[in-house]
């Protein structure tokens, strides 16, 4: 069993708290992934599990057995960076079996297990070259190799595949996907990306801060963020957030107008007592969920900055008012062009609504 656990996790640097009591419980076989914003302590919690950092308080436990004072190698993990840090003078094969080599493990386990691994990440033609001669891609799937060899228990991946194009990153993000499926390991893994993150994770962690803000499936954080932090950060391009003060709370509606356009009111569905007349709340539509004009529940009329036409859908960067800004994705604004005014429809049914602190109406 390869269950991990976090209780009241904490990391000081000096006085400074980066990691501010976290708690997560991850089941064996699960693909979880950290996401968070540059400096947020993605890095610092993986490598707290690792055991390249030290825990300053609070209890991780992987497989039941407290890991706090284990040394990494005897935890059952294999860590992949961002840097694939290969042996230049090593070829694949070797690169792949150097750990297990260290360790003292016999030459015909060795060989078994790299095997295994090149034929999974279908490295077999490239075995005995150098790491100079492989496409960073080939590299990067070496470095897995590397993990895979010691079939740990969990995998740790700090955002492997940062350093690769554009085209290579989808290549590889399917790859990783099978890989899971295949191995049917417990993977923590963290990324920058939105798509790596909607597409690999079972679960996604949300952390801002050293503080773990919202934790679900993907789809759920998608459709039922906690806070304007999560509203924002899943999906792409993010939320738009647009000022309004509650009219009336209801009967389990709550009627809004928008600070911007008053005489535009959206009524939505929430537990009326939550908010009271005169609130400043915010109003938050994804970009793709802005509809054509008269098909939602309230039209917006928009100043048109910029329009960005993508062929399969357009982004239109337009003005609510003078200091409010929004983007609508939609495949039908392709003709959408600045200084245009363009009415578009809001629906309540696929609008949030939020306190004046960012957390949700619900
Ligand atoms: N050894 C250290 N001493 C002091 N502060 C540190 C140390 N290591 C990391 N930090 C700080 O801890 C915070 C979290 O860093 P961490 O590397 O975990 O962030 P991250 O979420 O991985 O960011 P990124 O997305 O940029 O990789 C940062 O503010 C960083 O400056
Ligand atoms: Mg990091």
């Amino acid at each position: 069993m390869a269950d991990v656990r976090l209780t009241d996790i904490r990391k000081r640097f000096g006085s400074l708290e980066i990691i501010k009591g976290v708690d997560l419980s991850i089941t064996t076989g699960e693909f979880v992934v950290f996401v968070g914003p540059s400096g947020c302590g993605k890095s610092t919690l993986l490598r707290m599990i690792a055991g390249l950092e030290d825990i300053s308080s609070g209890e991780l436990t992987i497989g039941g057995t407290v890991m706090n004072d284990v040394d990494p190698s005897k935890r059952g993990i294999a860590m992949v960076f961002q840097s694939y840090a290969l042996y230049p003078h090593m070829t694949v094969r070797e690169n792949m079996g150097f750990a297990l080599k260290f360790a003292g493990m016999a030459k015909e386990e060795i060989e078994r297990r790299v095997n295994d691994a090149a034929r999974i990440l279908e490295l077999g033609p490239l075995m005995e070259r150098k790491p100079k001669a492989l496409s960073g891609g080939q590299r990067q799937r070496v470095a897995i190799g590397r993990a895979i060899v010691r079939n740990p228990d969990v995998f740790l991946f700090d955002e492997p595949l940062s350093n690769l194009d554009a085209e290579l990153r989808v290549h590889m993000r399917v790859e990783i996907a099978k890989l899971h499926k295949a191995l049917k390991s417990t993977i923590i893994y963290v990324t920058h990306d939105q798509v790596e993150a909607m597409t690999l994770a079972d679960k996604i962690v949300v952390l801002r801060a050293g503080i773990v803000e919202q934790v679900g499936a993907p789809l759920d954080l998608y459709d039922d963020p906690n806070n304007t932090f999560v509203a924002g950060f899943i999906g792409s391009p993010r939320m738009n957030f647009l000022n309004a003060r509650v009219i009336s709370s209801e009967a389990g509606y709550i009627t809004v107008a928008l600070a911007s356009q008053p005489d535009v009111k959206l009524s939505l569905s929430a537990q009326s007592s939550a908010a009271k007349p005169g609130d400043e709340v915010s109003l938050g539509v994804r970009p793709e969920h802005f509809r054509p004009a008269g098909q939602g529940d309230a039209d917006l009329v928009l100043d048109v900055d910029v329009a960005e036409h993508l062929g399969n859908t357009s982004y239109v960067y337009a003005n609510v008012s003078p200091d409010e800004r929004i983007i609508v994705e939609h495949e039908g604004f392709r003709s959408a062009d600045s200084r245009d005014r363009l009415t578009v429809g809001v629906s309540a049914g696929s609008s949030f609504l939020f306190d004046s602190a960012g957390v949700r109406i619900r």
